[in-house]
């Protein structure tokens, strides 16, 4: 199996951290996200130490919220210890509402608004990552109206392609996040940033994109970047305190890829790091990371009911289910791969069928997988997971069709709870007039 908390019963039944999916559907019904907390919590502390190892106590991970949203998982990163990296006022009133401790959240996004600043700034943020010019207005100028210092990084593009899909990719000097590096951009917002009298510029960030594999990645991000902080502490006596190399390791959803070493992985970006700054005499930033999608992807999984079987011989085979696009618009955004199978005859060696895994919108697009090898005689009532669906799935959800959103259950310590509530039809109408 593509995760060690995935498992077969004696009954053929998948199981994940132990315990029975066909068990959890008929408690809980499908579409179902099943998500793993032993296994999130383990992922925060495996970054926890790497990071304190590779680069000294002051370093701190941030969970990318964007990843999965929702209370539970903002307890779980306040016990944890961990930062959080918010986007939207959305995400900070998530947090905020169950106590996650604000001066440890780090508010991204490439378009923040006037309302979204004040927000933020309300609630005790404790750093807005700037992506532009507007933005330190904005914030100079709320910041100003409140009598208070805010803490900013400046969000910085150091020109790297990390080889993953187009629409995820963010470091390179076209993207529509962050001043480039290349260009002169990010020289100049430095300036201006230490211009305004109510903003502390404490560092830099970066994030070169997500689901990434090249292991040097990081290594040259870093690299670039105090190279950069270096520079402007000639030319503007600017000492950075933090840098925040961004999130972005890549996840297995197939066999064939490859599993990532994280802590290794980190540890190699801290010598690296380490042996920069003495060579620069730079002192040793606080350094962040920022790790979604390998702190939740695989500790999910989603199950759907079998409904229509449809054969068009001579062309191609369709296997729908109870959920789709509405639940995971990942396939039909990105094409991205997915390990799919029955979970309640997980060990079926019997004879097999192509088949594309459907939804049941009402649009030819409602895609979850294709090329999918399943039982020929799959049918009505057998039970489907998709695997490693911890990370943007329920994150971005629709209710397109006003199709209610899934329940999020957690697993931990052989036992399950619902963490997110299936929404109702009443939920689905619950704005209209
Ligand atoms: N930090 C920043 C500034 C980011 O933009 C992101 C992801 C992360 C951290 C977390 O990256 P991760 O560790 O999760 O790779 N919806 C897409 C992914 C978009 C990622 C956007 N930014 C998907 O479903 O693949």
């Amino acid at each position: 199996m593509i995760c060690n908390n995935l498992t077969v019963n004696g009954e053929g039944h998948l199981c994940l951290g132990g315990q029975d999916t066909v068990a959890l559907a008929a408690q809980y019904g499908t579409p179902l996200y099943l998500l793993d907390e032993d296994r999130i919590r383990e992922r925060c502390r495996t970054y926890m130490k790497a990071m304190h190892e590779a680069f000294g106590e002051r370093a701190l991970p941030l969970y990318a919220g964007k990843a999965a949203s929702f209370k539970q998982i903002y307890r779980i990163m306040k016990e944890e210890g961990m930062g959080v990296d918010v986007v939207s006022s959305g995400e900070i009133c998530t947090a905020v509402s169950v106590g996650f401790p604000m001066e440890r959240a780090y508010f991204h996004s490439n378009n923040k608004t006037d309302a979204d600043v004040a927000y933020a700034m309300e609630h005790g943020i404790g750093y807005f990552v700037v992506d532009n010019r507007e933005e330190l207005d904005a914030i100079e100028k709320e910041a100003s109206a409140r009598g208070i210092t805010q803490k900013i990084l400046l969000r910085l593009t150091p020109g790297i392609d990390p080889h993953t899909y187009e629409a995820i990719a963010t470091g390179k000097v076209d993207s529509k996040f962050g001043s480039a590096i290349e260009t002169g951009q990010a020289d100049e917002i430095t300036a201006y940033a230490l211009s305004l009298a109510h903003i502390k510029l404490s560092g830099y960030h970066c994030h070169i994109g997500s689901q990434v594999f090249d292991s040097d990645t990081f290594l040259r991000a870093a690299a670039i970047m105090l190279e950069f902080a270096n520079q402007m502490r000639e030319k503007y006596g600017l000492v950075i305190d933090e840098l925040d190399l961004g999130g972005g390791y890549g996840v297995r959803y197939l066999e064939e890829h490859p599993e990532i070493d994280i802590a290794a992985n980190i540890i190699a970006v801290g010598l690296a790091v380490k042996a920069q700054c003495m060579m620069l005499q730079y002192p040793m930033p606080a350094v962040r990371m920022e790790p979604g999608r390998s702190i939740v992807a695989d500790a999910g999984m989603t199950l759907y009911s079998v409904g229509t079987v449809k054969r068009i011989p001579g062309y191609k085979n369709y296997v729908s289910v109870d959920g789709g696009m509405t639940d995971n618009p990942r396939y039909a955004l990105y094409q991205a791969p997915y390990t799919v199978l029955l979970a309640n005859r997980a060990n079926d060696k019997s004879e097999r069928f192509q088949c594309s895994v459907v939804g049941r919108c009402c649009e030819s697009g409602d895609i979850l997988q294709e090329h999918v090898s399943l039982p020929a005689n799959t049918a009505r009532g057998d039970l489907l997971a998709v695997l490693t669906t911890g990370a943007y799935n329920y994150s971005m959800s629709s209710n397109y069709n006003r199709i209610p959103k899934p329940p999020v259950v957690m697993l931990k310590d052989g036992k399950s709870y619902v963490a997110v509530k299936r929404e109702t039809y009443e939920d689905v109408c619950r704005n209209d007039i």
